[in-house]
């Protein structure tokens, strides 16, 4: 809250331009035309926040420059000078003005700016309540992994966001107490966002077939995957509700933390790394099934964002493609780098293992975590999964919007 207003005192000189007192702190400001940055500087902190002009004017606040309703700047990058100067500042109370040599007039919150600061520090605070910091799974994960129960988080928003929660810093999350029938997936890709629709519908059923037009309408082991990198937007999550578990010996569900792998991988195998991560592979999915398909996407198997991090994982030897766009000296090391991945995954240490029972349902955040399915021994099986997808971005969203309902409810 901002208290306490005093009149602020303005002199234009290069130094101190402006003054006033903010929650009986002491602010001035300055105009660095060196640097070009507006700096705020306070008797508490120390350490000075700077803004650059260019990014003041872009972020002008009055109305000919945003709109407020839809939160959205009005502005265009052509309509003002990018080397644009202010020729005053002044500090009034909780706002910092700015008076720019074109006589526009910019007014911003101080609180608003220090939330946009450029130490690193807030940058970082920011980027993770965009992005939670992913934990990866730690050795006893098997026995710790989240569980959530399905009745709470469809009545209660304080279980519906600590479910989200855990779906994005560990990537898995068991749903438990799930009605024993065809439906729950969809209610809760309603509770968490919306229906993902794939080539093969808006939801799948997995159960074993007599002609099978896919591996998981067998008994075969299913080997570590993430689901359909054939598209250039591949699904955020998976839900895999078990309506029906096989009897026999098998049909355990195993999940691979992809980012913990790869962590291994790049402190084991640097150079193997960095090979999965600049060279790619085409993924493929060619049929008819909701409609017509003939899908086809070229990916490194590891990706990354433009701060370096891991955001994605396409692992599917299923339908990696025959077409190979690799020069041909790199082939034999590309093989060994994802035999070196594949055998990290596959060692125990690194994947969970657990057999669903009618009611549970495995959510799982298919960008980073890859799952797989031991073989179904004794070959019959009423084995019965009823699975959906949601985009991982309306994940990210719903979370935000619930936290901010929770937030506004206390
Ligand atoms: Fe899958
Ligand atoms: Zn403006």
């Amino acid at each position: 809250m901002l208290k306490r207003i005093l009149p602020a005192t303005f002199q234009l000189r290069k130094g101190v331009v402006a003054s006033s007192s903010i929650n009986s702190r002491k602010i001035s400001t300055f105009l660095d035309s060196e640097k070009r940055r507006l700096v705020i500087d306070t008797e508490l902190n120390s350490v000075k926040e700077e803004f650059p002009w260019v990014w003041l004017r872009d972020n002008c606040q009055c109305s000919s420059c945003y709109e407020p309703l839809a939160q959205s700047r009005i502005v265009n990058l052509s309509e003002f000078d990018q080397k644009v100067k202010p020729v005053k500042c002044q500090v009034t109370g909780g706002q910092v003005e700015v008076e720019w040599e074109d006589k526009h007039h910019s007014v911003y919150d101080y609180s608003w700016l220090l939330e946009r600061s450029f130490r690193p520090e807030q940058r970082e605070k920011f980027s993770e309540s965009v992005c939670a910091k992913t934990v990866l799974w730690p050795a006893n994960f098997q026995e710790n992994y989240p569980t959530a129960d399905f009745n709470s988080i469809m009545t209660d928003d304080s279980a519906l966001l600590s479910w989200l929660e855990d779906l994005d810093k560990h990537g898995f999350v068991l749903v438990r107490n799930v009605p024993i029938k065809q439906g729950p997936v969809h209610e809760l890709q309603a509770r968490s966002g919306f229906r993902r629709l794939t080539h093969y519908g808006e939801d799948y059923v997995v159960k074993i077939k007599a002609d099978p037009s896919n591996l998981a309408y067998t008994h075969h082991r299913i080997f570590f995957h993430t689901d359909s990198p054939f598209y250039e937007h591949m699904p955020g999550v998976a839900y895999l509700h078990c309506i029906e578990q096989h009897q026999g010996e098998g049909g355990e569900t195993m999940l691979a933390d992809g980012f913990k792998a790869a962590a291994i991988l790049k402190e084991t195998h640097p150079e193997k790394y960095r090979l999965l991560s600049s060279e790619s592979a085409y993924f493929k999915d060619i049929g008819d099934d909701y409609i017509k398909f003939n899908s086809i996407a070229q990916h490194p198997p590891l990706v990354h964002n433009a701060r370096g991090e891991l955001v994605k994982i396409n692992w599917n030897h299923f339908t990696r493609d025959s077409y190979f766009d690799v020069d041909i000296d790199q082939v034999e090391e590309f093989y060994t780098a994802m035999r070196c991945y594949d055998d990290i995954l596959n060692d125990a240490a690194n994947h969970i293992k657990l057999k669903m029972e009618p009611g549970d349902m495995v959510t799982t955040k298919n960008l980073r975590v890859l799952h797989g399915r031991s073989e179904l021994k004794g070959g019959v099986s009423g084995r019965h999964l009823h699975c959906g997808y949601v985009d991982w971005d309306e994940i990210r969203s719903t979370l935000r919007v619930i936290r901010e309902k929770l937030k506004e409810n206390n």
